[in-house]
C-alpha cells in the first residue's frame, strides 16, 4: 500500500492532513476494543429454501482494511445484514468478545458495530450537524443528552473535521452530493463510537477525486478500527485494500492480498471475467469503469 498523498484536491471531503483532534476521535475508547476483531464462523442465511449465505468464515482484524467483493447476488449485503442483526442467521459472528447473532440491531450497534447501506440513509431534512448530533445521542442515551454541554460536542466537531464536512455543518443533508452523504454516514458511525464498520459500496457513484478522498479516509479509520468495505470498483480496491475476500453464490471463494485474488483462476472466472494484467489499460475518461460492471452481469 502506498503512503497517504500530501494533498487531495477536493473542496469538501475527508481531510488527509487533519491533526491531533482527529487522532483523538479515531482513538476514542480504544481500550474497549484494542484487541478486538471480527470473527465469523459457519454463518448461514436462508430466505425460505434459498441459501443466500452459506457457511461463511471470515476474520478481520484492526489495521487490515478488508474489501469484500463478488458478483451481484453473491451475498455480500446479506452477510452484513446478518452481522448487524437485520437478517436472521445461524453460526457465529463475534466482535468485542460478544456473540452478535440473535441480538437486536440496537444492542449490536451499542456494542460498537456500525454499517452503511448501498443507498445513503441520512436524515434528509436535517442539517449535517443535526444528523451527527442525533447519531452521537443514540450512543449516549437520553440521560447524557440532557447533560450535554452547550455548543457542538467535541466528538461531533472531530467527526466533521475528519470526514471533511466542517464547512457544510449547517447544510441540509438532503442537498448534499452523493459522496458527501456517504461521508456524513461514516461520520455518524464515528460519533456513535462504532469500532467495527461495515460499509456497503461507499464509493458507488462518486467522482474519482471523491473516491480517492474516501479511500484515504477509510485507511485512516481502518488503522484504528475494524473496517470491511463492500466494493465493486477494482481501481479503488487496488488502491486501498489491504486484503480481499471474494464471495460467490453465498460462499467465500477466495481470500488474500489484492494480487492473490486477482491471480486466482476461480476469481478470474466468476468475477473478473478475464485475466488481470499487472498494469491494466486505463479506461477512457477520468473515472474507471468498475471491472465487475460487466463481469457481474454476465456471471451473476
Ligand atoms: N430479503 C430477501 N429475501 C429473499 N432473497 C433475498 C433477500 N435479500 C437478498 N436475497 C437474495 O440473496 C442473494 C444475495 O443477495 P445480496 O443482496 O446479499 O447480494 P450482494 O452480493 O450484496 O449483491 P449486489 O452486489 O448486487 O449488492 C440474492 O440472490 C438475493 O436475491
Ligand atoms: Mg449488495
Amino acid at each position: 500500500m502506498t503512503d497517504v498523498p500530501a494533498t487531495t484536491e477536493v473542496e469538501t471531503g475527508p481531510d488527509v492532513e487533519t491533526g491531533a483532534a482527529v487522532e483523538a476521535l479515531l482513538g476514542t475508547d480504544t481500550s474497549r476494543f484494542r484487541h478486538d476483531y471480527l470473527e465469523v464462523r459457519g454463518l448461514r442465511v436462508t430466505f425460505g429454501g434459498f441459501v443466500a449465505v452459506r457457511d461463511v468464515d471470515l476474520t478481520v482484524t484492526q489495521g487490515d482494511l478488508r474489501f469484500l467483493i463478488g458478483p451481484n447476488g453473491a451475498g455480500k449485503t446479506t452477510l452484513i445484514d446478518a452481522i448487524t442483526g437485520l437478517a436472521s442467521a445461524t453460526g457465529s459472528a463475534r466482535f468485542g468478545g460478544k456473540e452478535l447473532l440473535g441480538r437486536g440491531t440496537h444492542r449490536i450497534a451499542r456494542d460498537g458495530v456500525g454499517r452503511t447501506f448501498q443507498t445513503a440513509s441520512v436524515f434528509e431534512q436535517l442539517t449535517v450537524l443535526q444528523n451527527l448530533d442525533i447519531a452521537a445521542g443514540a450512543r449516549r442515551g437520553p440521560g447524557t443528552l440532557l447533560r450535554r454541554r452547550r455548543g457542538v460536542p467535541e466528538p461531533v466537531e472531530q467527526a466533521l473535521e475528519l470526514v471533511g464536512l466542517s464547512a457544510l455543518r449547517d447544510t441540509t443533508a438532503g442537498v448534499l452530493a452523493h459522496g458527501q452523504k456517504q461521508w456524513l454516514e461514516i461520520g455518524m458511525l464515528l460519533v456513535q463510537d462504532a469500532h467495527l464498520l461495515l460499509l456497503d459500496e461507499p464509493v458507488a457513484g462518486m467522482t474519482h477525486a471523491e473516491r480517492e478522498a474516501t479511500g484515504e479516509l477509510l485507511r485512516r479509520i481502518g488503522s484504528q478500527r475494524v473496517v470491511v468495505v463492500v466494493e465493486h470498483d477494482m481501481e479503488f480496491l487496488r488502491s486501498f485494500a489491504d486484503s480481499v475476500t471474494v464471495m460467490h453464490q453465498g460462499q467465500v471463494l477466495a481470500e488474500g492480498t489484492v494480487a492473490d485474488v486477482q491471480n486466482d483462476p476461480a476469481v478470474v472466472e466468476v468475477y473478473l471475467g478475464s485475466p488481470v494484467v499487472s498494469d491494466p489499460t486505463p479506461p477512457t475518461g477520468a473515472d474507471a469503469t468498475p471491472v465487475s460492471a460487466t463481469a457481474t452481469k454476465e456471471n451473476a
